[in-house]
């Protein structure tokens, strides 16, 4: 299982190239299912999440091919096989995207319940409550959903809480039913308006994407398109938070700091310079940063995923920050590892208490999931000595080229096999 070793105390200094997100390229990818033609994603990110994904279209029956500049060219038209397995599901939970188009267009679908993960329960009944809403019949059998449905109905949907990858496949089942679809309670996260652009960019009549009413006029067949993926706003954070850890000054290009102000205000908080230009975002972070206190909420609040990320940083600013996680039931279990590293951090239920201390000594780490992984990189980058970061398998699920990215930074970094 490869690792990474970390050498701490060097400020991150220079530019670096933000990919494509991963948390769009998914559900995009889930899109081609929707039709016979060809669909074409730039900007698309080399990462283990989006290989697991072009292995679960291809068992599928969808030729994928993806070459060495990031272009991903789907074709769906010889769609057989609607089955998503558990052994990719349990790999990654995003696979439940493919539900909502495989039982719009193909008529019937089986796909693996995703079970817990680490950072939580997560179930998808939102997802099965809107399926149903339009027509289709599902049972849950032997750990497998299947749905049917002859053809999908337009229904009005009002979700019971904001769910980001509910509302992607609520969205994409409505594309091609017959009649309207009205979701309450979308999920408004700069993704979902991805995915929504790329949907009319096929032939998919989407109002409202951004809001939380999105509105869908089905259609009776979509076509192909092609639509270049949005820049990774928890990449583009990673990677601020790791600035202002280490005292560094840093050019991030290919990005956009429209879709992270909630991270931004907080980085200013935390004393962070920042400026924007269109397709830019620099920090320069002088002196010790200042801790902050944060809540995670939906979009536009603050991302649940950056808020492993942030934790590293308090434990190393001045002052006492509370963190408070109210998506995911479990999303603490970086504050253990962090404490090895020497960070002074209380939890109790859904509520951390950092203490910043003035450094942190590296040790061996382990990464539970992808965002803590990034915590514990972000630490390892600042501690004293050295910091191995173990089963960063995780990290490699979302983050392209990171070892890559922090060394052109100035980081001494490198992965141990
Ligand atoms: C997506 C992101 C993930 C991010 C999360 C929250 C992708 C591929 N993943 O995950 O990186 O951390 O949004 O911003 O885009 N829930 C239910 N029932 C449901 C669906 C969700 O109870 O049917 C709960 C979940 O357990 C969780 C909350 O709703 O507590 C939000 O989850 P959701 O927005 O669905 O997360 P994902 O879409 O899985």
């Amino acid at each position: 299982m490869d690792k990474l070793a970390i050498q701490g105390g060097a400020a991150l200094r220079g530019e670096v190239r933000i990919s494509g997100a991963k948390n769009a390229a998914l559900p995009l990818m889930c899109a081609a299912l929707l039709t016979r033609d060809p669909l074409r994603l730039t900007n698309v990110p080399h990462l283990r999440d989006v290989s697991t994904m072009v292995r679960l279209l291809a068992q599928m029956g969808v030729a994928a091919t993806l070459d060495d500049r990031g272009a991903l060219a789907l074709d769906a038209s010889g769609l057989g096989n609607p089955v998503a397995p558990y052994d990719l599901v349990k790999t990654m939970r995003a696979s439940i995207l493919v539900l909502g188009p495989l039982v719009a267009r193909h008529g019937e679908a089986r796909v693996s319940l995703p079970g817990g993960c680490a950072i939580g329960l997560r179930p998808v009944d939102q997802h099965l409550k809107g399926l149903t809403a339009m027509g289709a019949e599902i049972a849950v059998e032997h750990g497998y959903i299947h749905a049917k449905a002859k053809r999908l109905k337009g229904a009005r949907i009002f979700m019971d809480l904001v769910t980001v990858t509910g509302t992607e496949n609520l969205m994409m089942a409505a594309a091609l039913a017959e009649g309207t679809t009205v979701l309450e309670n979308a999920a408004r996260e700069p993704e979902v308006v991805d995915l929504a652009n790329c949907l009319a960019a096929m032939g998919a009549r989407v109002t409202g994407a951004g809001s939380d009413v999105i509105v869908i006029e089905g259609v009776e067949r979509l076509s192909g398109a092609a639509h270049r993926i949005m820049p990774d706003r928890i990449e583009t954070g990673t990677f601020l938070v790791a600035a202002a850890a280490t005292g560094g000054e840093v050019r991030l290009t290919g990005t956009d700091g429209t879709y992270l102000e909630a991270v931004l205000e907080k980085l200013r908080e935390a004393g962070a310079e920042l400026a924007e230009e269109p397709g830019t975002i620099s920090i320069a972070m002088r002196g010790r940063p200042r801790s902050v206190n944060l809540r995670t909420a939906p979009y536009p609040a603050f991302p649940t995923d950056m808020q492993a990320q942030f934790m590293a940083l308090d434990a190393v600013a001045e002052g006492t920050g509370v963190i408070t996680e109210t998506i995911f039931e479990n999303r603490f279990m970086h504050a253990i590892e962090l404490q090895r590293l020497g960070a002074n951090i209380e939890t109790s239920g859904n509520t951390a208490v950092v203490k910043g201390v003035a450094k942190l000594d590296g040790a061996t780490v382990m990464a539970t999931d992808l965002r803590a992984s990034a915590s514990l990189v972000v630490a390892g980058l600042v501690a004293q000595g050295e910091t191995v970061v173990d089963r960063i398998y995780h990290l490699d699920r979302g983050y392209e080229a990171i070892e890559e990215k922090l060394s052109k930074l100035g980081a001494r970094i490198r992965r141990v096999r």
